[in-house]
């Protein structure tokens, strides 16, 4: 059972770590990886850290990192125009959960990138990865995804955080929340071998970001959001609907008692569904 190694990591040989800056602990592996990539890191730098101790999430949350867990960050540098760059949240979604399929762990996407796992009897779901992507320009401050004109971006840093051999105890979230592979297979795993699995998915739905469709259509096979009435807050503002349908570049299109909503980017609740 092996644990994670600059070496280790080096002898993958994955064309997403061309060039492997390893720690055994660091603040954020994102913040490291900016800063990197704004000093010119190439395409499929990773960077990866044992522990992190100022991971962050979303919207700024921070993201509990304690050892046993792949806490990573890559340096991208995608020849897409930046209203395209949102395809590689999703296509990264798929990459992982296409690795956590081949462990034996049936993870589904919630909308756009979340990685979830439920049992038989839970209809919520509870979250065991977590992807944030950025976008930046070389030497200037890093901007969210999604925003930006038609100009290509420089590079984007793709941030994955997945519980791996740990307790979902460790996590200081709620149990009925947050899922580790430890919890989904009852053992632990080969940290390496996780890590290759994980960056061959990502490498396979990356290189196809220009076959989008494609994409989309394994996005869909593995989603857990269509169908379902959420809650979504995007911008302060909160919105209640059906998640119908997605569109050919990846928005949700929710249906609300006012009308569709098209939504490129926003924080999604799953909400029970009545009787349930
Ligand atoms: C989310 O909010 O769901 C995204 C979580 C992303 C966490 C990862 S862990 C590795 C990288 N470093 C960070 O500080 N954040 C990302």
């Amino acid at each position: 059972m092996r644990t994670l190694s600059r070496e280790a990591v080096e002898r993958l040989g994955s064309p997403l770590a061309i060039r492997v800056d390893f720690h055994e602990e660091i603040v954020s592996t994102q913040r490291r990886a900016r800063q990197l990539a704004r000093e010119g890191a190439p395409h499929g730098m990773l960077v990866i850290s044992k522990v992190q101790k100022g991971g962050r999430g979303r919207l700024e949350r921070s993201w509990v990192s304690p050892s046993g867990g792949i806490w990573m960050s890559l340096v991208l540098r995608p020849k897409l125009p930046s209203h395209l760059t949102p395809r590689i949240t999703q296509a990264a979604a798929v990459g992982v959960a296409t690795a956590l399929w081949s462990l034996g762990v049936e993870a589904r996407i919630k909308w756009p990138n979340d990685l979830l796992v439920a049992k038989p009897d839970e209809d919520m779901g509870r979250k065991i990865c977590g992807i944030l992507a950025e976008t930046g320009t070389t030497n200037l401050s890093a901007k969210r995804l999604g925003t930006g004109d038609d100009n290509r971006v420089d590079f984007v840093v793709l941030g994955i955080g997945l519980n791996a051999n740990l307790d979902p105890e460790d996590l200081n979230v709620p149990d009925r929340e947050v899922a580790t592979l430890r919890s989904e297979l009852g053992r632990d795993v080969d940290l390496i071998e996780l890590l290759g699995t994980l960056l061959s998915g990502l490498d396979v739905e990356l290189g196809r970001i220009e076959d989008f469709g494609a994409v989309l259509d394994d996005w869909r096979a593995l989603d857990c959001t269509l169908g379902k009435l959420v809650r979504v807050e995007r911008f302060g503002e909160v919105l209640v609907g059906r998640a119908a349908d997605l569109t050919p570049e990846g928005a949700l299109l929710l249906e609300t008692p006012e009308g569709t909503v098209k939504l490129f980017e926003g924080e999604v609740e799953h909400l029970r569904q009545e009787g349930t």
